[in-house]
């Protein structure tokens, strides 16, 4: 039997496949806000990135599915050594973590020293493992300013990677200066205040939030600014049901509606599309979620930069 969903016609039975898959690999499904509405059903966790990180740690499974994109399963492998984490498209990556490699962070800190600058570097969580490698913190959308506020030591300069959106929203909320790696998000890079304008003015009385991975020219636009999770407890915390304009990627607007709904939820739209959908989270499909289960891969393999990186995740994200 088939049923349309959101955007395709699904086989019903891909779900029964999955469950019971899931009984005989022994795995935990997690997924990202920003997956398929489809995929986010059948998770048995759903999460920001900090959510995700943290709920890894506590999965007594002996798989993890981790339907997001790369970074988030290497961040769930490398918190877990011991589970098998499968990512079921092991392309589904991020223009954040694309657009920084670690040879070219290294370089760039060891410019910086040789100029004599005392600083610490503060990485978001949307970068490889070799870069996190590197860095002193790391943080998410949840967490960025309350650790460069509370934690990073405040006698020392701060190098933000790899988004230079985020990196001045927290540098913003925290008035502590920093070096911006100059990196963006694909996605949040191209909402268009025009079209957010025009929206607005046809949805007398409407909200705006958005993410901090978009520009200041969008943020100064909202009237919340907030990671995915914060996002959820804000439209929450609304009472009386609104138009709520989302500029954040598309399928969040799926779990909104899904958690909250009593409000209108709206697309902000693009400069050229509508969609603002993640082309990199889009990879994964239900068909690749019982794939990998299936056959056990793709697996996301030890390699030696998890140690280092491991001990700043632990530190930075779980005490
Ligand atoms: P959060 O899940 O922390 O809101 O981050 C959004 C994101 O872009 C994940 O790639
Ligand atoms: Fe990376 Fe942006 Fe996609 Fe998040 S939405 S995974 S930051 S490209």
């Amino acid at each position: 039997m088939t049923v349309l969903s959101a955007d395709a016609e699904v086989d019903l039975a891909i779900y029964d496949e999955i469950e019971a898959l899931k009984r005989r690999e022994d795995a935990t499904i997690l997924a990202h806000y920003y997956q398929d509405g489809a995929i986010q059903e059948i998770a048995d966790i759903t999460g920001d990135s900090l959510k995700l990180a943290r709920a890894a740690t506590g999965v007594s499974s002996k798989t993890i599915v981790f339907c997001g994109v790369h970074f988030m399963a290497e961040t769930a492998k490398i918190l877990n050594p011991e589970k098998r984490v499968l990512l079921p498209d092991m392309l589904a990556g991020c223009s954040l973590a694309d657009g920084c490699p670690a040879p070219r962070l290294a370089r760039m800190q060891a410019e910086l020293r040789g100029e004599g600058r005392r600083f610490q570097t503060v990485t978001y969580i949307n970068s490889s493992a070799a870069v996190k490698a590197l860095s002193d913190w790391i943080v998410t959308s949840g967490n960025a300013v309350e650790v460069v506020r509370d934690r990073v030591p405040s006698d020392q300069e701060i190098l933000f990677v790899p988004d230079r959106h985020l990196g001045r929203y927290v540098e913003e909320a925290t008035g502590r200066r920093m070096i911006l790696w100059d990196g963006a998000c694909v996605v949040h890079e191209v909402f268009s205040v025009t079209e957010l304008l025009r929206t607005r003015r046809r949805l007398a009385g409407s909200i705006t939030i958005a993410h901090p991975e978009c520009p200041v020219n969008i943020r100064e636009q909202a009237d919340f600014v907030g990671g995915t999770e914060a996002m959820l407890k804000y439209v929450e915390s609304i009472e009386i049901p609104a138009d709520i304009l989302v500029a954040t990627e598309a399928n969040m607007l799926w779990r909104l509606e899904n958690d909250v709904p009593r409000h209108r939820y709206h697309p902000v739209p693009g400069v050229t599309c509508a969609c603002n959908t993640c082309p990199h989270m889009a990879r994964n499909t239900l068909e690749k979620v019982r794939d990998c289960l299936r056959t056990g891969a793709p697996e996301i393999a030890w390699r030696d930069e998890f140690d280092r990186a491991g001990g700043v995740l632990r530190r930075s994200l779980l005490k």
